[in-house]
């Protein structure tokens, strides 16, 4: 058979193999409920420390990138301007509480840096894994970037969430998903899938939800969250109706593409990716190594191997986690990825299962 044939085969083999490998790895219903009735029990019980308190839930549970048995991150929202608790106090009384009562193992951390309160639930049978839970204190801007990264998957469902979903997958199996070893977070991850379907595939196949203009004028004051520009569009019914990307790629071609990307094309050395700008240079942004810190601090001079602009943060470096060693391995497995599948050409399957080995 004819090559252009043969890859033309393997490329919606490869498409559809990707929708099968990603399916059942989605939480089941009974893995939401119950993480819903989690959810609920515990706000329930900080009511009574604090009563204008909300719980709410961000990250991977509800941007729809969530996997089956993914940690679940929370943040304590305080309405009540008078109410005046400081994030150290509160983390403390809210681990002492659910200590007293709820059968969690609870872990209150009021003295980092961002203070939080761990929890493990153990397993049960809709929970054969049990709960891995994080509790942050009035972190509105992650609710914003949760909404952010949720809206652009909803613009294109079965090419964004299969590829993040799948990218994920990837990461944790090759062990590149690690901040605390010197690798990426699930977020630098996705806004890396994001960057590219917004700025460099072109067509592009998602909108730059952040240039997009308001419908109606909207104030300074609506714009603006602790500082930082949060404005997105986030009309989805009218981005449904008004935005077609005239991209038909394929998931499987865009998969192939965007290692390739990474592999060869995007300059790690200099560049920052921006979900919000485009690409921007290091220096720039000032995110240059600085050679010259004495020697002294390995951390410092490794903050900024990979740039990540956070979309409304836009002075914080997502991948600032990225050590030297971690940008090496990194760059390895989209090579790797990259060769797995542009060599194989029989059957799309086998591929993936190579590639997340
Ligand atoms: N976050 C952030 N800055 C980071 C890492 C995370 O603001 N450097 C916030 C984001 O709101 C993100 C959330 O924390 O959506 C959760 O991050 P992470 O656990 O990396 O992503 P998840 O989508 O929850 O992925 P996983 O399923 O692996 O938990
Ligand atoms: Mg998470």
């Amino acid at each position: 058979m004819h090559p252009g044939v043969l890859h033309r085969r393997f490329l919606s083999d490869l498409s559809t193999s990707l929708f099968s490998f990603v399916l059942p790895l989605l939480p089941t219903s009974e893995e939401l409920t119950i993480k819903e009735e989690v959810r609920t029990l515990i706000e329930k019980l900080i009511k009574t420390i604090e009563p204008s308190a909300r719980l709410l839930s961000f990250g991977s549970s509800c941007n729809s990138f969530g996997l089956r048995n993914s940690d679940m991150d929370l943040v304590v929202l305080i309405d009540d301007p008078e109410a005046g608790l400081d994030s150290s106090l509160f983390v403390q009384m809210i681990g002492d509480l659910l200590e007293r009562e709820t059968n969690f193992d609870v872990k209150p951390l009021p003295k980092a840096r961002i203070p939080i309160i761990k929890l493990n639930l153990a397993a049960s049978p809709g929970l054969p894994f049990g709960i891995a839970c994080d509790i942050g204190i009035e972190n509105r801007l992650a609710i914003e970037n949760t909404r952010l990264l949720l809206t652009y998957a909803t613009i294109d469902p079965a090419r964004v969430r299969t590829l993040v979903l799948f990218l994920k997958v990837w990461a944790k199996r090759r062990r590149i998903n690690s901040p605390y070893r010197g690798t990426l977070s699930s977020y630098g991850i996705t806004l890396m899938v994001l960057y590219f379907l917004v700025h460099v595939k072109q067509p592009p196949v998602l909108p730059n939800l952040q240039r997009i203009a308001p419908v109606r004028p909207i104030t300074e004051e609506e714009m603006m969250l602790e500082g930082r520009n949060v404005y997105f569009f986030d009309d989805v019914e009218m981005l449904r109706q008004e935005w077609s990307s005239v991209n038909f790629e394929s998931v499987g071609e865009l998969l192939i593409d965007f290692f390739r990307y990474f592999s060869h094309d995007f300059q790690f050395n200099t560049m920052v990716l921006s979900l919000r700008a485009g690409p921007l240079t290091k220096e720039s942004k000032g995110w240059t190594n600085d050679i010259d810190v004495g020697g002294l601090n390995e951390m410092a001079r490794d903050r900024n191997r990979l740039c990540i602009e956070d979309p409304f943060e836009i002075t914080y470096n997502v991948a600032r986690t990225v050590t030297k060693d971690g940008l090496y391995t990194i760059r390895g497995e989209f090579m790797r990825a990259t060769r797995i599948l542009t060599q194989r050409h029989d059957r799309a399957v086998l591929a993936l299962a190579e590639l997340c080995r």
